[in-house]
């Protein structure tokens, strides 16, 4: 009988820790996603992200800033996605997704910056 009993307990406590165990991962996860710099969502969307070194001219201001500002949420884009007619949209898109993830706190860049990306970005643009 008590020895029954002991089994009901144990099998008690293996719940508790369960639980708990489910709890704590719960936390985890939540705390992951809030710290996460919104990754996995983005990454989805650049289909062929590069690296700095294979931008064309790496070490120009307008190289830089793409690196500063456009890999926080998706892998690095590359000049040759668009079209010089084209990146002014899709620069000002990002900037109101940099506004709308404002909890990961995405730097939008100064409007000279700015200039310099979109100077960057027409020049080594995809050609139409
Ligand atoms: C705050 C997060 C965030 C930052 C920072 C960011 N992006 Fe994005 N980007 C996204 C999201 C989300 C998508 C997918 C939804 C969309 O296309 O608007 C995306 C998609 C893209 C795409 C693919 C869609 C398309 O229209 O071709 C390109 C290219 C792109 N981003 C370029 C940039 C550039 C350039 C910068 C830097 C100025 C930048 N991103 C910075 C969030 C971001």
């Amino acid at each position: 009988m008590s020895q029954a009993r002991t089994g009901g307990d144990e099998k008690g406590k293996l719940l508790v820790l369960a639980f708990v165990g489910l709890l704590l991962m719960a936390i985890a996860a939540f705390v992951a996603l809030l710290t996460l710099e919104g990754g996995p969502v983005g990454n989805a969307f650049v289909p062929s992200g590069t690296t700095p070194e294979n931008l064309p001219e790496p070490e120009s201001a307008g190289a830089q800033v793409l690196v500063r500002h456009c890999r926080g949420c998706h892998n690095l884009p590359s000049p040759t996605l668009h079209t010089a007619e084209t990146w002014p949209q899709v620069v000002e898109r990002m900037k109101l997704q940099m506004r709308s993830q404002f909890m990961a706190r995405h730097p939008i860049p100064s409007p000279t910056d700015e200039q310099v990306l979109l100077d960057y970005l027409r020049r080594h643009a995809k050609r139409p």
